[in-house]
């Protein structure tokens, strides 16, 4: 049994979603590897050390856990690649986790990218393509962003896209350590009806970016 809009391909240009595959382990650990620094700042504490749980091994554990969540219907974690002339280059990943349905229909997103990829405009692009399609097949009416105050690229991200600050949670979640306060973020699919929705709306505000992918 699978769960609505899942599992899913995407893709807007040369951004590519789709669910991880057990051949992603490679690429996946030696980005990983690469963007501790750059990364761990915001990210859940993890339970071990970074270079063990992102291991090419590792992998298989995530994969499994991504799966069993994606298929459960509480999640939707899609890996995000480049298509180039040489074939797909893993760049990232954006998930939507804690899917509740029923009266609320609701999921959180989360993302990352390589340092090597960002400033690029890939994951706004990512994020709008999950999120129309959250608010299509996906059967969801409501999608939430929670960012640590000072994660100001990331604050840009959900800002460019039109998303509506909601709330201040002090200590909302456990990050890099310790108990981390969270700006939240939402939108729900009546902001975006009129306008055909979030990626629409992102290519009409992006226009004609020069160092765009
Ligand atoms: C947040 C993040 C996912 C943004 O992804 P992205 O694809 O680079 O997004 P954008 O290209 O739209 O860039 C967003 C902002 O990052 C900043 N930025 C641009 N290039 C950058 C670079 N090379 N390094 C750092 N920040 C950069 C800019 O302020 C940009 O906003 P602008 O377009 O108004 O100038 C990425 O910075 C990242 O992975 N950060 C570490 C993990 C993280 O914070 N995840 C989110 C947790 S809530």
């Amino acid at each position: 049994m699978s769960a609505p809009g899942w599992p899913a391909v995407l893709a807007d240009g040369p951004v590519l979603l789709r669910p991880y595959r057990r051949g992603d382990g490679r690429a996946w650990s030696q980005v990983r590897l690469a963007n501790h620094a750059w990364l761990a700042p915001w990210e859940p504490t993890p339970p071990g050390r970074w270079d063990d749980l992102n291991s090419p091994s590792a992998f298989r554990y995530v994969l499994k856990e991504l799966r069993h969540t994606a298929l459960e219907g509480t999640a939707m974690p899609f890996g995000v690649f480049l298509t180039e002339p040489t074939g797909e280059r893993f760049v990232g990943q954006l998930s939507l986790g804690n899917i509740v349905r029923r009266a609320f229909c609701s999921g959180y997103a989360g993302y990352w990218i390589d340092n090597r990829a960002a400033g690029q405009g890939i994951i706004p692009t990512a994020l709008a393509l999950v999120v129309d399609h959250a608010f299509t097949l996906g059967g969801l009416h409501r999608i939430e962003v929670n960012i640590r105050p000072e994660n100001a690229p990331s604050r840009r991200v959900v800002e460019k896209l039109g998303f509506r600050e909601e709330g201040y949670h002090p200590r909302y979640l456990h990050i890099d350590g310790f108990w981390r306060d969270h700006v939240g973020y939402a939108l729900t699919a009546e902001d975006v009806a009129a306008e055909g929705g979030l990626l629409a709306r992102w290519h009409r505000l992006r226009g004609p970016a020069t160092n765009s992918v």
